[in-house]
């Protein structure tokens, strides 16, 4: 028997779709919404929840992270705020610490970080492997996200691994690597950089991502003005990441990838790394302005951004990078769910099951809620760094 829950008495409902309602309900059944309305007009269900006239949105769709790690790189944020910079050396620290955990350990680590995420409205997830970086290494990355994440992306080519090859490392990643992990993962992803991936050789990553039928994303123009925009674009990445030096010819292509209907490539924003390394903020107003899909995320990793808090991320995009609070809820909800595909119903979690599209509240799709303790969005910007998370329910069971 289908159990219906409803939600009503919500002072503020942002649905993605079409303006937000006042006063409104939403009915959950079997894990989806079923409707959606004014509150006045709700039909009965068998459990009622009074949300007191507080704000109701999607879940936070986090579409970058890299939570399969060990240790700790607190020692080098410290020198960065006393002034170095930040070169992603400190990825084969990360390395070492996990290549030496155990299984049981980066379990350990993922699950306190997944329920950290949760804890604040988080309800779908993405992860990416990369500190393993030797084949036995990324597939059991892969494998432990499976079990946590609602996506997972192999990112073997994060950085040549110390005492490596490049040329070797390129062959295994792009060869023998990817074949053994492709089965536990839905995208490949590239750190296009200097000092890590040239356009040559993340070209052959996203060749062979190809050749396995597995979708693509970019770690694009980070540190600086590089190619990693125009490759993503050029190969149809679902994301390029990062993207804080941008030319105007990099927005334009970001645009046209948009454009005559098509689906393009989402340029996604990671305001606490860009804070975290001490870089510039990733221009996200003028790629809104020119038409690009935009998502905000947390990037979660112990080396340039260790939160999981994608409030902190929309408040930095509301108040440090010009977006309103309505651009801002919709990038870090649908953009999130555009740039990891699940914006559509029929995408497969790490598991095999299909499941609903995430990123909107409207009949049909799965119920991933977030109830604020607020009266509206705005508060999320308003009131930083307040926990303003009341309650979660993800595929319509509670989970906060
Ligand atoms: O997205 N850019 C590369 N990868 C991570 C950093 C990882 C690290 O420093 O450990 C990022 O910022």
């Amino acid at each position: 028997m289908t159990h219906t829950l409803l939600i009503d008495n919500i002072g503020e409902l942002t649905t993605n779709v079409g303006e937000r309602l006042r006063d409104a309900a939403v009915v959950v059944a079997d894990g989806a919404i079923a409707w959606v309305g004014a509150s006045a007009d709700a039909p009965t269900a068998d459990e009622r929840f009074d949300a007191a006239g507080r704000a109701l949105l999607p879940g936070w769709v986090d579409s970058h992270s890299h939570l399969v790690f060990a240790g700790d790189r607190t020692a080098e944020f410290e020198a960065r705020m006393a002034g170095e910079a930040y070169a992603a050396g400190g990825i084969n620290v990360t390395v070492a610490a996990t290549r030496a955990a155990s299984d049981a350990e980066l379990e350990a680590n993922l699950t306190r970080l997944v329920a950290e995420a949760r804890r604040g409205g988080t309800t779908t997830l993405e992860t990416k492997t990369g500190y393993g970086l030797t084949t036995p290494d990324e597939v059991r990355a892969a494998q432990i996200a499976g079990r946590h994440a609602d996506a997972v992306t192999f990112l073997g080519a994060h950085v040549v691994p110390a005492g490596s090859d490049p040329d070797a490392y390129l062959d295994l990643v792009t060869g023998p690597m990817l074949d053994a992990v492709a089965p536990f993962v839905s995208a490949v992803d590239v750190f296009c950089e200097e000092g890590a991936f040239d356009r040559a050789a993340s070209a052959r990553v996203l060749d062979a991502a190809r050749r396995h039928g597995l979708a693509t994303r970019v770690h694009g123009n980070q540190l600086g003005h590089g190619p990693g925009v125009q490759l993503a674009v050029e190969y149809e990445a679902l994301s390029v990441d990062h993207v804080g030096f941008l030319s105007d010819a990099d927005i334009a292509a970001l645009a046209g990838s948009w454009a005559d209907g098509r689906r393009g490539t989402v340029a996604t924003v990671l305001p606490a790394c860009d804070l975290s390394t001490r870089m510039p903020l990733a221009p996200a107003r003028q790629l809104l302005d020119a038409g690009v899909t935009v998502a905000i995320a947390s990037n979660g990793n112990p080396g340039t951004s260790y939160t999981s808090s994608m409030a902190f991320c929309v408040a930095t995009a509301v108040l440090q990078m010009g977006l309103t609070i309505a651009e801002a809820v919709r990038a870090a909800t649908l953009g999130g769910a555009i740039a990891l595909g699940m914006h559509e119903d029929g995408w497969r979690d790490p598991s095999g099951a299909i499941q609903r599209r995430v990123g909107v509240i409207e009949p049909g799709a799965r119920a991933d809620l977030h109830l604020l303790d607020a009266p509206a969005a705005t508060h999320l910007a308003y009131r930083p760094g307040m926990p303003l998370t009341a309650a979660v329910w993800r595929a319509g069971t509670r989970v906060v």
